[in-house]
């Protein structure tokens, strides 16, 4: 299309197409609650996920508040809980309703009490109050604006708070999101943009093949 052209495409067709270039956050990688739940929930996902050891390795105290940041079905959020209780907080922060309401129904069944579930936005996750320790479990790729997101999660964090990042190795050519090459982070950019939030590592730890582990301190 040239200038010579303008007149024909119209006002609308001017709205659309810079309307098109004005970039609205999203989530990669989308699917609907419950199919989120038949993936997450899944038996061999789920047994594979280490959550015991995990939970054990962040020392978490009875009394801290913890943000599960796109805690899904809430197969951490559980005993995340159970680690804090009884007098510390979980927050449940999800973008999707139908996922904290499955959570809440979780949490009912399982009589755990200190789960909050919070709708969180795409590039804010709306928490409550300041956090001890912010917990990413497979979350960050699928965030599209993943700097800013971090920067932002940053201004809810405890003066010595932690933020713990587990994501995926994108290494496979057979690995998942294969054919999205806009899902793939690596550990050096997730470390990158943690050292611009203020955020520098404290630990790595080695517990899987297919996954990093990091756990980031403003003042380690
Ligand atoms: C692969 S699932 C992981 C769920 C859970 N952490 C687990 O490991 O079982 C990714 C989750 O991130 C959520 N999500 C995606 N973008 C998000 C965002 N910007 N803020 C919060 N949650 C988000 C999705 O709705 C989904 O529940």
């Amino acid at each position: 299309m040239t200038f010579k052209d303008l007149p024909k495409v119209g006002l609308l067709g001017l709205l659309v197409l810079f309307g098109g270039l004005s970039e609205a956050p999203a989530q990669l990688g989308s699917r609907s609650a419950d199919d989120w739940a038949s993936v997450l929930d899944r038996e061999q996902r789920v047994s594979g996920l280490k959550i015991e050891e995990v939970v054990a390795l962040l020392k978490l105290k009875p009394g801290d508040v913890v943000a599960d940041i796109g805690a899904g079905t809430g197969v951490f959020s559980g005993p995340l809980a159970q680690a804090v209780a009884p007098t510390g907080t979980l927050l449940a922060v999800d973008i999707d309703q139908g996922l904290l309401d499955h959570i809440a129904q979780r949490a009912k069944e399982e009589n755990i009490k200190n789960i909050q579930p919070i709708l969180g936005e795409f590039d804010d996750p709306n928490l409550p109050t300041r956090v001890d320790v912010a917990f990413f479990h497979d979350v960050l790729h699928h965030i599209e604006h993943r700097q800013a997101y971090l920067k932002k999660l940053a201004t809810y964090l405890e003066p010595d708070g932690q933020v713990v990042i587990i994501d995926l190795i994108f290494d496979r050519p057979d690995g998942p999101h294969r054919n999205q090459p806009e899902m793939h982070i690596t550990q050096e950019q997730v470390r990158r943009w943690m050292a611009a939030a203020g955020f520098p590592v404290m630990q790595e730890i080695d517990l899987f093949d297919n996954k990093f582990f990091v756990v980031f301190r403003r003042n380690p």
